[in-house]
């Protein structure tokens, strides 16, 4: 049973994502470093990932997949009141991602900024633009995952640079009528940054002697995804008094076919209720969720009245979720 705690809620009324056209295999790789398809595979699900050409930047990336969910949902310019975009490879200190692509787009108005929480990136922009419209500071916000991982990793580093991929996101929230049970029930952030080290990219701008490439004990996020993810699974349903027989589609952070495979388990959804975009994206971080949520939306899977809990977990550590009727 539902119940409706809020008036005004934050429908997802667009979806759009952004890939490279560079694609780059697990063989490729595998010839210029001590990997093989089979281990990536076996480990991680991956077959392969896009690489961003130097002119495929954060902001151009995530400007696309804004265009793409502005155009899905039939808004006009004047709409978008605030852009939120989640990323960590951001093409300049500032102005911010968001503003960029706010030119990029010429928009005529509203306000921008961008949101570091890693992989959670998208979850936690979501939250945030949910709570813009809650509390009647916007009525039309652009939230966007954009990232560019391939340009911090440490390419000798077998254990990292196979994991992940390039590429952008993006949903258009708008206000739904008074009354609506469409939209956002409830979204649920964590973070702990006494596990910092254990995945972090070491170095940024404000550190010149550093030249930031990403460090990760892949075991130790492991074990830390696997527990987090399955309370925040089950905080979010408990939050709004429904069972995992509830939810027609989980969209995770695609960072490990086992850990999302784990997941789906735990819901007891059937494999096709899960939507997998790691096998092609590797992990592309804060893109991650809104890349697969606009694929399954684009193809029709995911439709109208469709219950979808999303969920992700990321460098700090941050995680969450977020639980939405389309
Ligand atoms: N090819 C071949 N061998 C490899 C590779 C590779 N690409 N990478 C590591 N190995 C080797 C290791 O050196 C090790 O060898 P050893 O036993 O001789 O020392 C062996 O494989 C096992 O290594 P592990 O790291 O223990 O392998 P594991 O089964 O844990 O898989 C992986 C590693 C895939 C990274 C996994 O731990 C994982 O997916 N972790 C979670 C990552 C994640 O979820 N990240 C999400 C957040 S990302 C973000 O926020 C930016």
């Amino acid at each position: 049973m539902a119940v409706q705690v809020m008036a005004r809620r934050s429908i997802l009324a667009g979806t759009g994502g952004y890939l490279p056209a560079r694609v780059l295999t697990n063989q490729e790789l595998a010839a210029s470093l001590d990997t093989s398809d089979a281990w990536i595979r076996e480990r991680t699900g991956i077959c392969q990932r896009h690489i961003a050409a130097p002119h495929e930047t954060a902001a151009f990336m995530g400007t696309a997949a804004a265009r793409q969910a502005l155009a899905a949902a039939g808004a006009e310019p004047a709409e978008v009141e605030a852009i939120i975009v989640a990323t960590s490879t951001p093409d300049q200190a500032f102005p911010s991602t968001a503003l960029r692509i706010q030119a990029a787009l010429d928009l005529p108005g509203g306000f921008g900024f961008d949101l570091s929480a890693a992989c959670s990136g998208f979850v936690y922009a979501l939250s945030v633009g949910d709570s813009l419209i809650r509390a009647g500071q916007a009525k039309g916000v652009l939230v966007i995952g954009t990232e560019v991982y391939s340009r911090i990793l440490d390419w000798s580093d077998r254990g990292t640079c196979v994991l992940f991929g390039d590429g952008a996101g993006a949903v258009f929230l708008r206000a739904g009528a008074e009354g609506t049970d469409r939209g956002i029930l409830s979204t649920h952030l964590h973070g702990q940054g006494s596990l910092g080290d254990i995945l972090y990219v070491n170095g940024a701008v404000g550190r010149p002697d550093l030249p930031g490439t990403l460090v990760m004990q892949g075991r130790e996020v492991f074990r830390h995804a696997v527990n987090r993810l399955a309370e925040s699974v089950d905080e979010a349903l408990a939050a709004n008094f429904l069972t995992r027989e509830d939810v027609d589609w989980l969209v995770p952070h695609q960072a490990n076919l086992r850990i999302i495979d784990a997941m789906g388990r735990k819901l007891g959804l059937a494999p096709e209720r899960v939507v997998v975009t790691v096998d092609r994206h590797a992990n592309t971080s804060a893109a991650s969720v809104p890349l697969a949520l606009a694929e399954a939306v684009g193809d029709g899977r995911i439709g109208q009245g469709d219950l979808v809990l999303m969920e992700a977990l990321g460098g700090g550590l941050t995680w969450g979720s977020a639980l939405v009727r389309m």
